[in-house]
């Protein structure tokens, strides 16, 4: 048995905060709380001294005050082939797609490269306190075999599936929709369900896939129906133009994933910045997910993510939020957060801090259908936590001299927060920053 007990500022949530009064009972947050991780997952969540007192004096404490203890960050969009992509200068999406990223997925037929940069996207999550995400290989099984390798030896809870496309990019980058369905089929069988891990199946978007492998991808889908699908949708114009000549017979482009059976609570839709009023009702009546990614809507300039507009559709769209590395620029949830705030603060919705880290947390389990296992400090939970520092450098110690209560600590951490902010993370209740 494997136990240690931490000690520090406890936060998490048991529900979306709506902001002011209707905050106080969707989270829990206690001063000098004490976190008890048995074997992987949260045995005991309560005043430090309670727990002291109740499970014994032989633990191992350690002593993370004054800093907050919060469930680990989780990424709902990322692409781990393009680590080397962040920051390429280009117009909009299909030029950054064809110029850079195409370009650079393209290097994962090479021998050694999935596991050199699958070793390195792990360093580089755990760095930035996110402990689980939705991500997309390359094309290639070998991609897939790396990541989920690397992630198994962590012991992290990650969601992820090889990209099927099989038209309109270079052959290097292309399968079939036959040899999409073989893999795909054959790597689910290798590793969904196998320790944390999870299978998600990833057409990467309307353009890249005929409709052939539209169809085998739905197929997979009604053949495996509790994985997670993910795929974009509704990022740039051009890309929407480019759709309706694809799919000429569509009424709009989510209706193309509707028609192959593609929609439903398991699945993530990245961007969805430009939709009509009927896409958003197709969306929210699947019980899809809509995926903000705020840096990368920025940078590649995509557009600005409506979601008031999603939320008051009744009923409502499924939200997440997302850093859409390489299209993203950090890989941040604070960054993310604070690009979002901004996002949405322009279009005149203000969004209370305790909403922004409900999100990164709770709410983006809740997204992925996974709150059950990861999201929060409840008793039962898998331990996946982070320790944060509203203090970590020069600038915010000396903000922080005017910071009185917790939101305003939150909302520091946000707008000024990064990896330095992350003082410790724990993956399954084991150190997995310090070790690094
Ligand atoms: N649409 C299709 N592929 C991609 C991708 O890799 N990144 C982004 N941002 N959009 C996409
Ligand atoms: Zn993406």
């Amino acid at each position: 048995m494997t136990e240690v007990l931490l000690r520090g500022r406890l936060l998490t949530f048991h529900d979306e905060p709506m902001g002011g009064e209707a905050s106080a009972d969707a989270f829990t947050y206690i001063e000098d709380g004490g976190l008890l991780l048995r074997d992987g997952m949260i045995a005991a969540m309560d005043e430090f001294s309670a727990l002291r007192a109740g499970e014994g004096r032989n633990l191992e404490v350690i002593d993370h005050r004054p800093h907050l203890i919060m469930p680990g960050f989780i990424d709902t969009h990322i692409h781990f082939p393009q680590m080397q992509v962040v920051g390429s200068y280009a117009g909009a999406l299909l030029e950054w797609l064809n110029k850079y990223t195409f370009v650079e997925e393209q290097k994962f037929s090479n021998q050694g490269h999935p596991e050199r940069i699958a070793s390195a996207f792990f360093d580089e999550l755990i760095r930035h306190g996110t402990t689980t995400a939705a991500a997309y290989c390359s094309v290639h099984k070998a991609s897939v075999q790396a990541f989920f390798a690397e992630s198994h030896r962590r012991n992290t809870r990650m969601v992820a599936g090889k990209v099927m496309m099989d038209r309109n990019a270079p052959p290097g980058l292309l399968d079939t929709a036959q040899s999409g369905y073989d893999d795909s089929a054959a790597l689910i069988a290798e590793w969904h369900g196998k320790g944390r891990q999870h299978y998600a199946i990833t057409p990467r978007f309307a353009p890249t896939s005929t409709p052939e492998q539209l169809e085998m991808s739905g197929a997979l889908a009604s053949e495996h129906p509790d994985l997670h699908i993910q795929t974009h949708l509704c990022e740039n114009t051009a890309e929407i133009a480019f759709v309706a000549e694809l799919f000429p017979w569509s009424r709009d482009y989510t209706h193309v994933y509707e028609h192959y059976g593609l929609l439903g609570p398991k699945t993530l839709l990245g961007h969805c910045i430009h939709l009509t009023d009927a896409e958003i009702r197709a969306i929210a009546e699947s019980r899809s997910v809509a995926v903000f990614c705020p840096t990368s809507n920025l940078f590649i300039g995509s557009g600005l993510f409506d979601l008031a507009r999603l939320r008051a559709s009744e009923p409502s769209v499924r939200n997440a939020i997302a850093t859409d590395i390489g299209g993203g620029t950090s890989y941040s949830m604070l960054r993310t957060l604070d690009e979002g705030y901004k996002i949405l603060n322009i279009q005149g919705q203000r969004y209370h801090p305790l909403r922004s880290f409900y999100q990164a947390t709770l709410g983006n389990a809740r997204a992925l259908s996974l709150e059950d296992l990861i999201g929060s400090l409840k008793v039962g939970a898998e331990a996946d936590c982070i320790v944060l520092d509203a203090g970590a450098t020069p600038a915010m110690r000396l903000r922080m001299e005017t910071v009185e209560t917790l939101v305003e600590e939150l909302f520091l951490l946000q707008t000024m927060g990064d990896d330095r902010s992350i003082v410790e993370v724990y993956v399954a209740g084991r150190p997995a920053k310090s070790t690094l």
